[in-house]
């Protein structure tokens, strides 16, 4: 492996981004759309327009926004802002305006377009939503040495596993470096680890908000390469690791379509569970995922399947390349496909 170097550790950002709020979806079919995010674990929101929008149980006023369309498409998604001020700032640097924001909370608004078409909003000044508990964690195991839990089972009820909110967004981009730079520069996301091929190509990446002394999820983005600009899934973060077990037997019983998982992810370490939404794309609970506080030094992996998930079953063959590159495609293109459909586990073959 060629020696690691931070290709975007010297971009200095305009602004630093804070949280992530929302995601912005256009449905054909928003009533079975909706269905879903129910039983996902959302909470639908009054709100007159057009829109419908759900929360989680978290503060934020909405986290998905749903717009009746003629097709089935990832609009983009909004960013909270640390500071109303950086709306301005970086709005003087792109040459747009913040506008007043008339959805759910309302405050304000800066909307920008990123290198693939989508809209990513800054969003500042919003009426929090009231949080609520759903239930309470259940964080007390036994071990082999403490058995803190005595006369009490572990019974979480069948029922959606109710979500916080949007956790992270996976992209996928033919224009990798310019997508992680844009977001680098704009949003002052850091590099919590990045994935590169045997000669150093770095083909996935997963970026955290710089938040100072307070932890971060280890990614609220990550970035992939690949063919087209797609919208690879939305992560929502769930009560404990039961929940996601209990959200998995809800979800099977409601009929909708089970994609990867149970397993434990390796970079960022959450469990996890993913399912297709009712127009095709991938949404996931996690529970038990990283934090990181902003001087944790950036991490430099092998890009491979193996190194995805701990445990669990492999990724579905929808998630890896189709087959090896045609014989035209360009040396980068060739070593970033072959080394994800290097077998992950010599056991699994
Ligand atoms: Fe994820």
């Amino acid at each position: 492996m060629v020696e690691p170097l931070n290709p975007f550790d010297d971009i200095v950002p305009t602004v630093k981004a804070d949280a992530l709020a929302y995601v912005v979806l256009e449905r054909q079919n928003v009533e079975i759309m909706s269905r879903f995010l129910e039983d996902f674990g959302f909470t639908k929101v009054s709100h007159e327009g057009p829109s419908s929008f759900f929360r989680g149980f978290g503060d934020r006023p909405y986290c998905v926004e749903l717009i009746p369309s003629t097709r089935d498409a990832f609009l983009g998604f909004g960013l909270v802002a640390a500071d109303g001020g950086d709306l301005d700032i970086l709005g003087a640097e792109h040459g747009v305006a913040p506008m007043d924001n008339d959805k759910p909370g309302g405050g304000r608004v800066l909307r920008l377009v990123d290198p693939n078409g989508y809209q990513i909003d800054l969003v500042h000044g919003f009426e929090p939503a009231k949080a609520f508990v759903p239930r309470e964690a259940i964080n007390v195991n036994n071990t082999p040495w403490d058995k803190p839990r005595v006369n009490a089972g572990v019974r979480p009820p069948l029922e959606p596993a109710m979500v916080e909110g949007v956790r992270h967004i996976v992209l996928q981009t033919p224009f990798f470096e310019e997508t992680v730079h844009w977001y680098t520069k704009n949003f002052g996301y850091l590099a919590s680890d990045l994935l590169q091929t045997q000669s150093g190509i770095i083909g996935l990446g997963f970026f955290r908000f710089d938040r100072g002394d307070k932890p971060a999820d280890h990614h609220a983005l990550a970035i992939s390469f690949g063919p087209a600009p797609a919208i690879l899934h939305i992560s929502t973060e769930a009560i404990d690791i039961d929940a996601v077990g209990q959200g998995q037997q809800y979800l099977r019983a409601r009929g909708w379509e089970h994609f990867w998982g149970i397993g434990r992810h390796v970079l960022g370490s959450q469990i996890f569970d993913y399912w297709k939404d009712p127009a095709g794309d991938e949404w996931e609970h996690y529970a038990d995922g990283d934090v990181m506080t902003a001087d944790c030094p950036v991490g430099f992996h092998a890009l491979d399947r193996a190194g995805l998930w701990a445990w669990g079953d492999d990724l579905p063959a929808s998630m890896r390349p189709p087959g090896p590159a045609p014989d035209g495609a360009p040396p980068p293109v060739r070593e970033l496909m072959d080394a994800m459909l290097l077998p992950p586990r010599p056991w699994l073959d």
